[in-house]
């Protein structure tokens, strides 16, 4: 396995340029399979998670061809005919699980296993399998394993989600598109990677409205063209390097190819640090601040605050003059980071979804453990501003996210090396 060592203490300076966004992109891979014409999908990150996708939509017979120099992805799914995900790629992502809408929607059939369960815990899928049967779809479950059955029509009618989900959100518009009279989906989620695939599902000919709204309203089409499509930049690595500006008081970047419209007030809160932020286009630029002052956030569904980035963000608070807390009411138990940070000398607790920080604390390299994407970036950003070495095990789980993280980082001035464990 792979580790990074760092060493540290190094500003940030200069320009980084955004990759696709990864759960922009899963959602499209899954689209392809609605249409039995070539479908290209552009700005596609070199991911792990990427090449998982690639291989599920490849074990159900369609034809993927990944041009990694021009992050580009061709998908042509005419010859679907095994209409079943298996466990040991489902296993390793969640977002396989979208298989169950496209495959059940094209088809009228899926056999897609539960998703396992991740770092931080329980990851349920009720809410996607309530919906479908809301939808007119016949679920049953085996062995493990969902089972989705549909006539070439199916009732239709509405779902409500609670919470409001953006997995569910996303099987069930791949399921209604081609399969239901009418669906409509309230409390539907809004962020950008929803709002992107009913724009693009719309532009292969689907009958979507309400995209980004509360309420999402799906007409049944017979068929859907194929065609070339722009993935989202990512949102998430945006957010996190716009922190990992902030740590060191000399550090200032300049973020190329953002879409600042998918940031909601997080631009805004990072002010709040005393970090100057200026948006020019899709160029962001921060420089960090002499003091950086305590911000405490909550998460929330989108546009609130991030879950994505709210290991980040309390890394970042344990350089904040004085005490502040992060809250994540999305998921309660995604705090797995906390007692690394602790090993490099960050001075905060956990109590129940609540994160609370004292700061500024020196932190003094060491050896510490990934344990899921969001938490591994925070390790990287941590050991960025600590004194000496630091090695960051396990780091398969950052090469999940984010796309040649180290070859960014030490291009502006960072000292990341990847290493056998
Ligand atoms: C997506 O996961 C993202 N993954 C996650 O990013 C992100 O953290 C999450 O949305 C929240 O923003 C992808 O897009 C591939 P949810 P998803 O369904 O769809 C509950 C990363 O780091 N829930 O919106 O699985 C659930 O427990 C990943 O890139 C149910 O109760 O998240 C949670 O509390 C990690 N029943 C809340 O909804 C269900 O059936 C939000 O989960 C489904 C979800």
């Amino acid at each position: 396995m792979d580790k990074f060592i760092v060493k540290g203490k190094t500003p940030l300076r200069g320009d980084i340029s955004i990759s696709g966004s990864k759960n922009a992109a899963l959602p499209l891979l899954a689209a392809a399979l609605l249409t039995d014409e070539p479908v290209r999908f552009s700005n596609v990150p070199r991911l792990q998670d990427i090449y998982t996708f690639n291989n599920v939509l490849r074990v159900v017979g369609a034809q993927v061809q990944f041009l990694e120099e021009q992050n580009q992805v061709h998908i042509d799914a005419n010859n679907v005919n095994y209409l079943e995900a298996p466990y040991d790629l489902v296993r390793k992502m969640r977002a396989s699980f979208y298989m169950l809408g496209a495959l059940v929607g094209k088809h009228g059939y899926a056999k897609v296993s539960m998703p396992g369960g991740c770092a931080w815990g329980p990851r349920p899928v009720d809410l996607h399998l309530k919906g479908l049967e809301a939808m007119g779809i016949q679920i049953t479950l085996d062995k493990g394993y969902v089972v989705a059955k549909a006539d070439d029509q199916v009732s239709g009618g509405s779902f409500r989600l609670e919470p409001s989900s953006v997995g569910a959100t996303i099987n069930l518009i791949l399921a209604a598109v081609l399969r239901a009279k009418s669906f409509r989906i309230e409390n539907a989620a809004k962020e950008p990677d929803v709002v992107q695939l009913c724009r693009v599902l719309n532009e292969m000919g689907a009958r979507i409205e309400g995209a980004g709204t509360d309420t999402i309203h799906i007409q049944k089409v017979d068929k859907l063209t194929g065609g070339t499509f722009r993935n989202d930049p990512d949102r998430i690595e945006v957010g996190t390097f716009m922190i990992a500006a902030t740590m060191h008081p000399d550090s200032h970047l300049r973020l190329l190819g953002c879409n600042a419209d998918h940031l909601g007030n997080f631009p805004e809160l990072l002010r709040q640090t005393g970090a100057q932020v200026s948006i020019d286009g899709e160029t962001i630029e921060v420089k960090a601040p002499e003091v950086l002052q305590p911000v405490s956030i909550t998460t929330g569904i989108y546009p609130g605050f991030p879950t994505d980035l709210q290991a980040q963000w309390a890394t970042m608070l344990t350089q904040a003059n004085g005490h502040s807390s992060v809250t994540d009411t999305v998921y309660f138990d995604r705090f797995s980071y906390v007692p690394e940070l602790s090993r490099l000398g960050a001075d905060l607790k956990v109590e129940q979804n609540k994160v609370s920080i004292h700061g500024p604390s020196k932190l003094e390299g060491a050896s510490v453990m990934s344990t899921d994407l969001r938490a591994s970036v925070s390790l990287v950003l941590a050991a960025m501003v600590a004194e000496n070495s630091s090695e960051i095990l396990r780091i398969y789980h950052l090469d999940r996210g984010y796309e040649s993280l180290e070859g960014k980082l030490n291009a502006v001035g960072a000292k990341l090396t990847r290493a056998q464990e």
